[in-house]
């Protein structure tokens, strides 16, 4: 497509301000008004166009509006939206069949979002745990809300007991994001996300991401989970290295504590895999999908292996809307295409060429300090002594037509589609390169 867009930047974006007065303040609003995408490009409002490399943060895996996905998700609202799970219906049971032989876990829970696909994770670890009989007596309520500890390495989230309750404990990690719902925010690092909150969940440990010499002062037999992002995507894009899943893993086993695969943002082929833990070879006892999964409708699933389904009764846990027929028609839809021979080779090889594309920039920009990242999702880290921020360099890519997010502490996420084409990517890097030289100069900030 060609460069179509003004490249003055501090245009008039199409700001939406009637959010202002309509929508509760828990975004920074207003916000870019978008009016319609087609593949990695979108249409604001005022019918300007951007390249996209947010994809609804990772969601849009095959563009938008791909080709196909309408006309499966129409026929199937003209045959049955909705019967709740009551009932069973076709598509859930046909995505269930193709996600258990595309990765090997056993069985799946259906819900709508990662949040709640974390969330039924962790449950399903503790309840595990229990039916595992490791689980202890409730805890001393007279140690319970003695707030938060930090040892080296070692957090106990506000809530927590100064000793943990055996086989109840969760394990997560620094720079870590699991949602916004109890359970997973109790899980997510960052405190400022956790702490209006507070008290959350009792019992989450937490400990500094890819540091294997810190597992044995944190994992022991109060342990029932440990969940862990093979990538970590809202904390900035970082990888875990092998050595710190492998070890988890052999821990976790040990101990005989369940461990979590959130692979919300890594999963679904953006890695290059179908599973981002599938480079390392390493398996868990629940894999948590969401995002892309239902190529832009809400659906999150847990995979599990059959031992770990063991533990659950009809009952325990469920979901009104989890796994109808219109969003598992979605979601095969997209699995089906990410399975296609060759796709995953050409996200793989995309990503490499992005990735080569960022360490130019890198390498001619002192504003920058690394680019990382896996398959096609990227980051580039903003240089501590850069006198501009993250925020300011989204700003100026937006003005220069191109849509990017924000990541951990000093990061700007790349997330195009997973179908992004060559020419797709060089443009977002000539634009990144106008937006980051424009800022180097002192120019405005979008
Ligand atoms: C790794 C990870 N887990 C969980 C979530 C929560 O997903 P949702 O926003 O669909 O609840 C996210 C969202 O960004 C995520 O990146």
């Amino acid at each position: 497509m060609a460069d179509t867009i003004a490249t003055a930047p501090a245009q008039p974006v199409a700001l939406a301000e009637e959010e202002l007065a309509l929508f509760a303040p828990v975004y920074p609003l207003p916000r870019l008004e978008i009016a319609s995408g087609r593949g990695a490009f979108v249409r604001d409002a005022d019918g300007r166009e951007y390249l996209d490399f947010v994809s609804g943060i990772a969601v849009n895996a095959l563009g938008h509006a791909p080709a196909g996905i309408a006309r499966a998700v129409a026929r199937q609202l003209r045959t049955l939206a909705h019967c709740s799970n009551l009932f069973a219906n076709r598509p859930a049971l046909e995505l269930a069949r193709a996600l258990a032989q595309a990765t090997g876990y056993e069985r799946v829970f259906f819900c709508n979002s990662g949040t709640e696909a974390v969330e039924a994770a962790l449950k399903f670890a503790r309840a595990r745990a229990r039916a595992r009989g490791t689980a202890a007596a409730p805890a001393d309520a007279s140690r319970a809300g003695s707030g938060g500890r930090d040892a080296p390495g070692v957090t106990l989230q506000s809530g927590s007991e100064a000793r943990p309750a055996p086989g109840r404990d969760v394990l997560a990690f620094r720079g870590g994001f699991h949602g916004r719902t109890a359970f997973a925010l109790s899980a997510t690092w960052t405190p400022a996300y956790r702490e209006p909150f507070e008290p959350l969940v009792p019992g989450v440990r937490f400990a500094d991401f890819n540091r294997v010499d810190q597992l044995d002062a944190v994992l022991d037999e109060g342990v029932a989970a440990v969940i862990v992002e093979p990538v970590q995507g809202e904390g900035g894009v970082i990888p875990a290295t092998r050595e710190f899943l492998q070890a988890l893993r052999a821990r976790t086993a040990a101990l005989g504590a369940a461990l979590v695969f959130d692979e919300v943002q890594c999963g679904m082929g953006r890695c290059g895999r179908l599973l981002a833990s599938e480079e390392h070879g390493v398996r868990a006892d629940y894999v948590v999908l969401s995002k892309a999964l239902g190529g832009g409708l809400p659906l999150g699933a847990v995979l599990m292996t059959a031992e770990a389904a063991q533990a659950l009764q009809p009952g325990m846990h469920g979901c009104t809307f989890g796994g109808g027929p219109v969003a598992a028609t979605a979601g095969a839809y997209v699995l089906a295409r990410v399975r296609k021979p060759g796709f995953l080779a050409r996200v793989r090889r995309q990503g490499r060429t992005l990735g080569a594309g960022l360490e130019r920039l890198v390498a001619r920009h002192a504003s920058l300090a690394e680019a990382r990242g896996v398959g096609l999702l990227r980051a580039v880290e903003i240089a501590a002594p850069a006198p501009w921020d993250p925020p300011a360099l989204v700003a100026a890519a937006r003005a220069h037509g191109l849509l990017l997010a924000r990541g951990g502490e000093r990061a700007v996420r790349l997330l195009p589609p997973l179908t992004v084409t060559g020419e797709e990517i060089a443009l977002a890097l000539e634009r990144l390169e106008r937006a980051i030289a424009e800022l180097e100069a002192g120019g405005e900030q979008g």
